[in-house]
C-alpha cells in the first residue's frame, strides 16, 4: 500500500510528531509512506477560477503540484491538522482547497484515509476541526478507516505522551491493513 501522509501544522510540533509515528506504524505493515510537512512547502491558496473542477487541470503550479499528483496514484492519506479555532489550520485548509481539480467524478473514490487533529483545549472542540477533514474525505469518495483527536499543547506534547504515540502508530497500521 502507497501512503502519503500529511501534517498541516506551520511548527514542527504535535501533528508532526504524530504523523511519523503514524506513518512508522503503516511501514510496520509493509506500506510505503512518504510524509510533507505543508510547512516546508511553497505554494499558494487557491486562484478561485474554479474551471479546475470541470477540466481537472489547477492553473498555480508550485510545490503543492507534485505531492497532488503521488496523492492521485497512491492508496491511503494520513492527514493530521492542529485544530485553530475550532477548525483545520491555515496551511491544511489552503491545501484541501487545492484539491478542488480532483473532485469532480470523484477521482480519488477508492482510497483510504486515517485523519488525527490535535487542539490544545478540550476534546470536544476538536469536533469541527475533525468535521472538516471528514468532510473533505467524503466529497472526494476517500473512505475514513480511522480518526483521532489528541489533547495537547506544547510543541513537546505529544513526544512526551506513550500513550498518543502508541494511539498514532495504531492509526497507521490499522490503515495499511486496510485493503480493498
Ligand atoms: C492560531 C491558533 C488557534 C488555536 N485554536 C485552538 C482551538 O480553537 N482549540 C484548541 O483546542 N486549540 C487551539 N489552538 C492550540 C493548538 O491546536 C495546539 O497548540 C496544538 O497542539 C497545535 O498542534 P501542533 O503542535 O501540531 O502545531 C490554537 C493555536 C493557535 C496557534
Amino acid at each position: 500500500m502507497r501512503i502519503i501522509a500529511i501534517s498541516g501544522s506551520p511548527r514542527s510540533g504535535n501533528c508532526e510528531r504524530l504523523v511519523k509515528e503514524a506513518a512508522e506504524g503503516a511501514r510496520s505493515e509493509g506500506a510505503e509512506v512518504e510524509i510533507f510537512l505543508l510547512r516546508n512547502l511553497k505554494f499558494a491558496g487557491c486562484c478561485g477560477r474554479d474551471q479546475c473542477y470541470h477540466d481537472g487541470i489547477c492553473l498555480v503550479k508550485d510545490e503543492v503540484t507534485p505531492v497532488l499528483k503521488k496523492i492521485q496514484k497512491c492508496d491511503g492519506l494520513i492527514i493530521a491538522s492542529p485544530n485553530y479555532f475550532n477548525n483545520v489550520s491555515g496551511l491544511m485548509k489552503n491545501f484541501m482547497d487545492r484539491t478542488n481539480p480532483y473532485c469532480k467524478d470523484k477521482k480519488w473514490k477508492g482510497k483510504k484515509a486515517a485523519i488525527m487533529v490535535v487542539g490544545g483545549a478540550t476534546k470536544r472542540s476538536a469536533i469541527r476541526c475533525s468535521r472538516t477533514i471528514n468532510d473533505f474525505l467524503w466529497i472526494h469518495g476517500i473512505e475514513l478507516v480511522g480518526s483521532r483527536s489528541f489533547l495537547a499543547e506544547g510543541p513537546r506534547d505529544a513526544e512526551q505522551n506513550k500513550d498518543y504515540l502508541k494511539k498514532a502508530r495504531l492509526l497507521g497500521k490499522n490503515l495499511a491493513m486496510a485493503k480493498n
